[in-house]
């Protein structure tokens, strides 16, 4: 009888195993061949294979940032969610990764998120297709083009407000309503009420999937979203069906993407109209909700900054009455304080920390090697944080906005070829909150639970739970409003 190590059974049962190790053996050796003699920033990779990802995703991602920057410089390795990864955080290699060399570094997302917003959405694009997508998404958005929505957004902030007043809410709830409802009419123009319901019961569900594990089994979140994401593709091209017959192109993005395809260059399938139409109302929804939920949060803090926006808006609201009109576009030019406010509070919140490059090439960044396929984050969050741009960095202060930030500093809405196109519809979409929130109502945060919880941008704990009561006017506001 044969001893049972060296039976043919046993070894085949090992030279699969075997095979496996030295492949895995090999390719780390061939790759540190590669790499030998270029030289790497510093930094640590973590763990094999899960890297730092726990630290990353279990602790404040300000002091995941604060302690590598402190020790390694403004540019440093790391190894997150299974890939390596170069984060930066000087304005100089900020420039060179989203600006000057932009070509080098291609946008990168998880294929499961790609599938789900549309592929052929403006944000994974590059070269051509993108520029193309983005002069029409940017037609759409620019101030010419929403100064006419004044008053539909009014009218949404006008229908949400009497339902918040002697109530508690979840400010973060609420102001994600009010978010799509004006990401909705931004995307679609006008649009019937049932046909509304429908994408928005599409897109919540959708929504619920996006974060969720990509297991494509019937039942899972993620199942139901991407089947959520069929029907909505259905939706877009029955309206696209309805405007052509009716030979009425609409308002919003859509009417801008319908005249675009009269031009043989900007000519977009319905799929590919569908894609962006969906992008732009992700892109707008969460991101502008957790600001507003922030803007709140800091007035509630700063009493005496939430009397000084008062203040403006009492006045502008005087000057509409002596002249018998409503808001317009200009009235929201004249709102400085308001402006400044929304500024602190995409510094100080920074709702999108960072975002994610990957080196289409082997490129030098700031006299160091970022081998080709490594990812590249510039670090917005810690930027904004940083005493050397922003001194007292942890103090809510809007009057450090009344000289421009140094160039390269100050990047909420990031910059270069991706930076965002709707930076003017979220401006405007605070302002007019502000203006009927602070003239009428007061709110007092629920709980003395501070923090901030993630989902997926960071937003004040529980998402701001705050008790609304009238605003009780002082008896000289109350003489002006009525000379
Ligand atoms: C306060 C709210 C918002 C913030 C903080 C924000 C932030 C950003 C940032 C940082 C980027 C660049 C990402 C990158 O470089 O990888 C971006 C891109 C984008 N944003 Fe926004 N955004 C906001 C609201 C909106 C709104 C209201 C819209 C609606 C039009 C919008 C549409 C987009 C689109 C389409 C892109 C992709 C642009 C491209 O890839 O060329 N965003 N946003």
């Amino acid at each position: 009888m044969q001893p049972f190590l060296s039976s043919p059974t046993f070894l085949s049962q090992l030279f699969p195993p075997l095979l496996f190790c030295s492949s895995f053996l090999l390719a780390l050796f061939l790759q540190w061949l590669y790499h030998k003699g270029k030289r790497l920033p510093p930094g640590s990779m973590g763990w094999p294979y899960l890297g730092e990802t726990h630290k990353l995703y279990t602790q404040n991602p300000n002091t995941f940032f604060s302690k590598r920057l402190k020790r390694y410089g403004g540019i440093f390795k790391t190894h997150i969610l299974g890939c390596p990864c170069v984060m930066i955080s000087s304005p100089e290699a900020m420039r060179t990764v989203l600006v000057t060399q932009a070509h080098l570094f291609k946008p990168t997302y998880p294929a499961s998120k790609e599938k789900m917003i549309g592929p052929e959405a403006v944000f994974f694009q590059q070269g051509h297709y993108h520029s193309m997508l983005k002069k029409l998404v940017q037609a759409a958005f620019l101030p010419s083009a929403i100064k006419n929505s004044v008053l539909e957004v009014e009218h949404i902030v006008l229908k949400l407000l009497p339902n918040w007043a002697n109530t508690t809410i979840n400010a973060l709830q609420e102001m994600k309503r009010y978010a799509f409802e004006v990401a909705a009419i931004s995307a679609f123009g006008e649009i019937m009420e049932i046909e509304m319901e429908e994408i928005k019961d599409m897109y919540r569900c959708l929504e619920k999937g996006y974060n969720s594990f990509p297991l494509y089994v019937p039942g899972t979140s993620y199942w139901k979203s991407l089947k959520a994401r069929k029907v909505l593709n259905e939706t877009i091209r029955r309206l696209i069906q309805k405007r052509r017959e009716s030979k009425n192109n609409g308002r919003g993005l859509l009417g801008v993407l319908l005249q675009a395809r009269g031009h043989k260059m900007y000519e977009l399938s319905d799929s590919q109209i569908a894609d962006n139409l969906i992008g732009v109302i992700f892109a707008a929804h969460d991101t502008t909700a957790s600001v507003l939920t922030w803007v709140l949060k800091y007035l509630h803090d700063n009493v005496n900054l939430l009397e000084a926006v008062t203040e403006e808006h009492e006045r502008i609201k005087t000057k509409l009455a002596i002249e018998n009109r409503g808001l317009t576009w200009n009235d929201t030019r004249q709102m400085p304080l308001s402006g400044r406010v929304f500024q602190e509070t995409l510094r100080s919140a920074s709702i999108l920390s960072f975002t994610f490059r990957e080196a289409v090439q082997d490129v030098e960044l700031e006299g160091y090697s970022i081998p080709k396929g490594w990812k590249v984050l510039p670090l917005f969050r810690s930027i904004h944080h940083s005493a050397d741009f922003f001194p007292q960095p942890e103090t809510f202060d809007p009057s450090r906005f009344e000289v421009p930030p140094r160039p390269n500093t100050y990047m909420p809405f990031g910059n270069g070829v991706h930076s965002c196109p709707g930076s003017e519809l979220a401006k405007l979409e605070v302002l007019l909150l502000l203006h009927h929130f602070t003239v009428s109502y007061r709110w007092q945060v629920e709980g003395n639970e501070d923090g901030i919880q993630y989902g997926p941008f960071p937003v004040p704990k529980h998402g701001l739970p705050i008790k609304i009561s009238p605003r009780k006017k002082m008896v000289t506001e109350v003489a002006n409003s009525t000379v």
